[in-house]
Order: structure tokens, then C-alpha cells, then sequence
């Protein structure tokens, strides 16, 4: 089996500052990666590249402040990157933003701002930072969702914008083959995230659905970000070099029941 290989290469985490980009951007130094990490969250963004710091010795970790939202900015982020690093090898497209809105109270704003940071600024970045991947290749991991693939109520900018983000990830991976640029995507289920905590906080019986939700999944648990981490390491990794355009869903079993 080919090893890991990760050791010493430069990676970009969007949307590191928490949730699973931190949880990529730790599994990655864990690997010895150095980690550039990007959030529009500058305070938690900091201290989230701080805290690694001070938690693995040795470690390189930087922020950058940059918000996917605004359109602009990539080319900030490509010379912080170069002027760091001289090069990146692997970019995980992580930052996202979920409204839950029934269709038709959808607003064109919200839609408009879904699609600006789940869709527009994995394009947009990544057509800033592909310069910088060197000659022998890289990897490039886009965090989709379950949503890409299967409806669920009051989702439906969401889930066009992450299934949008999974034909950017296959035209990708074509597109880049013959520069040795692997693009695959993950699907997360449910993820105990901050992004969970805020959709349960809107409703009325909370522990009710949180426990339902849980009951749905054949393994008996929702996820940790650090399922999904362990997932986008891999992926980045050698040991999956065979691997492109493919998406692979880590939802601990919720989406293969017939019924729920
Ligand atoms: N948590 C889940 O259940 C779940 C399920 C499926 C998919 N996902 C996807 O996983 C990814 C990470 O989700 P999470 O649960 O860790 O979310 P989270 O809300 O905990 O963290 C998201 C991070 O992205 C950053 N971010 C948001 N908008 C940004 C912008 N405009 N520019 C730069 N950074 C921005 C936030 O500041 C935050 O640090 C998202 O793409 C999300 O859609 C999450």
C-alpha cells in the first residue's frame, strides 16, 4: 500500500477557524502539512491557527482573513501563499453557509449569498490558487453534502449550491487530470457542528429531533468533524492517488435505509 506521503507539503483550509475545516486543518499537522488556514472569522480564525500551534510543537500554521462572499480577494490569498510557501500541493474547499427557508420564502439574497460561498468561491479560489500547484501535482477536496444528493425540507438553495459543487468537482478532475490534480468531494450526513447546533437552536423540541436524528443513523451516532477529516486527509493523501472525480459519503449509514 502507498504511504501517506503528506509530510512537509502545503495545504489551504477554508473555513478552518472551527467545525471540520479545524478539524482537517489539525488532522493535517498531525500529518506534519504545513496548514494555511483562511476563515472570514479573523478573532476565531487566529486563534484557531494559535491554538495549533501551541498544541503540535514544531508545527506551521497560518491565518488568513478572507471572506468567499465578497468575490474578490483570491489574489490576496495566492500571494500570502506564495510569499509563505512558494507553492501549495492541497486545497480543501471547506467554508460553507446553510439557510434552511421553504422554497418560496426563499429570498433571491439568500439564494445569492448560498451560491456565493458554497459554489462561486470554491470557483473562484481555486482558479486563483491552481498557479501555484507545482508541476508533479496536488489535490484539491470540496466539502459537499448529503444535500447534494437527496431532498430534505427547506434545503433547496443549499442543496443546489453543494450539488453544483459536485460538478465542479468531476469537471474538475478531468479538466486537471493531465496536470496529476486529483479533485474528489466529500458528503457529509450529520455533523455535530456548530452549523447543527444553530439549526436546532431554531427549533421547539431540540433533544426531541437531535435524538431522532440519531435513531436514523444505522452506526447509532451522528457524526464528529473528525470523521470527515480523517476522510479529506485520506483523500489528499498518496494512499489515494488512483482516486479522482469521485465523491464519497460519510454519513455513518443515514442515506442507504429504504425508509426513515
Ligand atoms: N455540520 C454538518 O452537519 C454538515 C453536513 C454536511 C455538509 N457540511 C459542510 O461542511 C462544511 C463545514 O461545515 P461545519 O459544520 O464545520 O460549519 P461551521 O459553521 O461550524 O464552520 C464553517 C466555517 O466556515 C467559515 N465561513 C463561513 N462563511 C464563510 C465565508 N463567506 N468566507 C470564509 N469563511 C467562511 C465560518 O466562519 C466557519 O469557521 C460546510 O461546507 C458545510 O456545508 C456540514
Amino acid at each position: 500500500m502507498k504511504a501517506e506521503k503528506l509530510r512537509g507539503r502545503v495545504a489551504l483550509v477554508t473555513g478552518g477557524a472551527r467545525g471540520i475545516g479545524r478539524a482537517i486543518s489539525e488532522g493535517l499537522v498531525r500529518k506534519d502539512v504545513r496548514v494555511c488556514l483562511l476563515d472570514c472569522d479573523q478573532q476565531a480564525g487566529e486563534a484557531t491557527a494559535r491554538e495549533l500551534s501551541t498544541d503540535h510543537v514544531g508545527s506551521t500554521v497560518q491565518f488568513i482573513r478572507c471572506d468567499l462572499a465578497a468575490g474578490d480577494g483570491f489574489e490576496t490569498v495566492r500571494e500570502f501563499v506564495a510569499r509563505a510557501h512558494g507553492h501549495l500541493d492541497l486545497l480543501f474547499n471547506n467554508a460553507g453557509l446553510e439557510i434552511e427557508k421553504p422554497f418560496e420564502l426563499t429570498t433571491l439574497s439568500e439564494w445569492d449569498r448560498i451560491m456565493a460561498v458554497n459554489l462561486r468561491g470554491p470557483f473562484l479560489l481555486t482558479q486563483a490558487l491552481l498557479p501555484l500547484f507545482p508541476a508533479d501535482g496536488g489535490a484539491i477536496v470540496n466539502i459537499s453534502s448529503i444535500h447534494a444528493s437527496r431532498a430534505f425540507p427547506g434545503s433547496v438553495a443549499y442543496a443546489c449550491s453543494k450539488a453544483g459543487l459536485l460538478a465542479l468537482t468531476r469537471n474538475l478532475a478531468l479538466e486537471l487530470a493531465d496536470r496529476r490534480i486529483r479533485v474528489n468531494a466529500i458528503c457529509p450526513g450529520y455533523i455535530d457542528t456548530r452549523m447543527w447546533d444553530e439549526y436546532l437552536s431554531h427549533l421547539t423540541n431540540p433533544d426531541e429531533v437531535a435524538e431522532r436524528t440519531r435513531a436514523l443513523h444505522p452506526l447509532g451516532r451522528r457524526g464528529v468533524a473528525e470523521d470527515i477529516a480523517a476522510a479529506a486527509v485520506y483523500l489528499a493523501s498518496d494512499a489515494a492517488s488512483f482516486i479522482t472525480g469521485t465523491d464519497l459519503i460519510v454519513d455513518g449509514g443515514l442515506t442507504i435505509r429504504a425508509h426513515s
